[in-house]
């Protein structure tokens, strides 16, 4: 019931040519129609891709969770919708870190998201420094249940949790699959304890953190780590095929 998925997080990389070079080569991959594959590119390519998109989608990293008005150089939730997107990403520590996101501004962007029925793909994780004090666990479930967990069961239908522990972005320093599946596990009891059996075995938790080809089918072999969201390695149509058919 668990659905797996792939979904590269293409952050602020790539010209416009590269983007539709590389788009095209992964929509041109034979994976698993099990597997889910989303990419999250920059903004502006967003129009172009999901025009050619075929086996693979094209979600939204960001948006302003404002219906539309002053808010100059934003683009707004409904915006995306009108052009096709229907998954976005919140809560990616690099926007909690660079653009001062709080938890209750995430909520924000949650509500607005669901409130049009998108897909979100809800990230959360903890640093060096946190985990280094045993408290990850108790940060990570603060994270979730301050921006996430006051929808409802159906509301929480539309989410796939991300676990990206900051130590791990980016920095070659991929947390074990030990580490990951305490993690994920620690989390998806949370839900049950939260909304009970029967969400807890349906949501997707991912696990973000310089997941590459050759850590990645470890990664996912773990009983609660249901897909990846990659980084890095999603900027190589090579190492996401080999990611998306790690399972
Ligand atoms: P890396 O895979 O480059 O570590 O990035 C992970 C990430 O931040 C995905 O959102």
């Amino acid at each position: 019931m668990r659905k797996k998925i792939v979904a590269g997080n293409w952050k602020m990389n790539l010209l416009h040519s590269d983007a539709i070079r590389l788009f095209s080569e992964i929509e041109n991959q034979q994976v698993s129609e099990d597997v889910i594959r989303i990419v999250f590119p920059p903004c502006i390519y967003i129009s172009d891709l999901i025009k050619s998109a075929k086996n693979v989608l094209v979600g939204a990293q960001n948006f302003y969770p404002k219906e539309n008005g002053a808010y100059t150089g934003e683009v707004s939730i409904n915006q995306l919708k009108d052009i096709g997107v229907n998954h976005v990403l919140i809560g990616h520590s690099e926007r909690r870190m660079f653009f001062n996101e709080t938890n209750e501004f995430l909520k924000e962007k949650v509500d607005a998201a669901i409130h049009l029925g998108m897909h979100v793909i809800f990230c959360c994780g903890e640093s060096l420094e946190v985990r280094d004090t045993n408290n990850h666990e108790s940060f990570v479930i603060n994270q979730l249940n301050s921006s996430l967990y006051h929808l409802t069961s159906d509301q929480l239908k539309l989410v796939t949790i991300a676990y990206e522990p900051i130590w791990a972005i980016g920095t070659g320093r991929t947390a074990t699959s030990q580490q990951a599946e305490e993690m994920h596990s620690h989390i998806r009891k949370s839900v049950l304890e939260r909304y009970g059996n029967e969400s807890a075995d349906s949501i997707s938790i991912l696990y973000g953190g310089s997941c590459n080809p050759s850590n990645a089918k470890e990664l996912f072999s773990c009983s609660n780590v249901d897909g990846g969201l990659i980084g890095g390695a999603s900027l190589k149509a090579d190492d996401f095929f080999s990611i998306s058919t790690a399972y």
